[in-house]
C-alpha cells in the first residue's frame, strides 16, 4: 500500500494550480511514459510516475506585454529547482515517505539541463527515465505545455495509472516473496 497516490496529488489545490499552469495533459503524458520506462527497466514505477507528473510544477509564466517571452524565460528560468522544492513540500504534506519524497524531488531537479550552464550531470537510471519521459512528449515551440485535456478525462487517466502502479508493485512483491 502506498502512502500517497497520484490521485491524492492530483486533488491537492497546490498541484491543481501548478499542473494547470504548465500543462496538465503534458504532465499526465510524462507520468505514463515514466511509468512504462520504469517498468521496462525494473525501476520504482511509483517514484517515476510521481516525478513525471510533477516535473514541471516549478514553471513561472514569463510574460511581457501579455505575451509569452521566450528570452525572458531562457534567462531567468529555474523551474527544475522550484519544481523540486514545491513537489517535495507537497509530498511531505500529503504524508509521503521522506526518502521517497527526496528521490522524487531529485528526479525533478535533474529532469533537464536547460537551466544549467553545462550539461554534464551524471543521472541515476530513475533520473534518466524522467528526462526521457519528458523528451518523449515534447513538441516544437513548447506546444506540449498548451495541449488541453478535459478535467474528467484527466482524473480518469490518473486513477488508471494509479491502478497500473498498484498492480506492478503487487507483481513485484509476489516475485520477491516466491
Ligand atoms: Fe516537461
Amino acid at each position: 500500500m502506498r502512502d500517497v497516490t497520484l490521485l491524492n496529488i492530483f486533488e491537492h489545490h497546490i498541484a491543481e494550480k501548478y499542473l494547470n499552469r504548465s500543462g496538465l495533459a503534458h504532465a499526465i503524458a510524462v507520468a505514463y511514459h515514466a511509468f512504462k520506462l520504469a517498468k521496462e527497466q525494473k525501476q520504482d514505477v511509483d517514484i517515476a510516475a510521481k516525478a513525471g507528473l510533477l516535473h514541471d510544477i516549478g514553471h513561472f509564466t514569463w510574460y511581457r506585454n501579455g505575451k509569452w517571452d521566450y528570452d525572458l524565460y531562457k534567462k531567468n528560468d529555474i523551474h527544475p529547482i522550484k519544481g523540486a522544492e514545491r513537489a517535495h513540500k507537497l509530498l511531505i504534506r500529503l504524508g509521503e515517505n521522506p526518502i521517497r519524497a527526496k528521490t522524487i524531488a531529485l528526479a525533478i531537479l535533474f529532469h533537464t539541463d536547460s537551466f544549467l550552464p553545462t550539461n554534464d550531470i551524471i543521472r541515476t537510471p530513475l533520473q534518466q527515465i524522467v528526462k526521457w519521459a519528458d523528451e518523449k512528449d515534447e513538441e516544437e515551440g513548447g506546444l506540449h505545455h498548451y495541449r488541453k485535456i478535459e478535467m474528467e478525462r484527466a482524473r480518469e487517466s490518473i486513477i488508471r495509472l494509479d491502478e497500473l502502479i498498484d498492480q506492478e508493485m503487487e507483481n513485484k512483491n509476489e516475485t520477491e516473496i516466491s
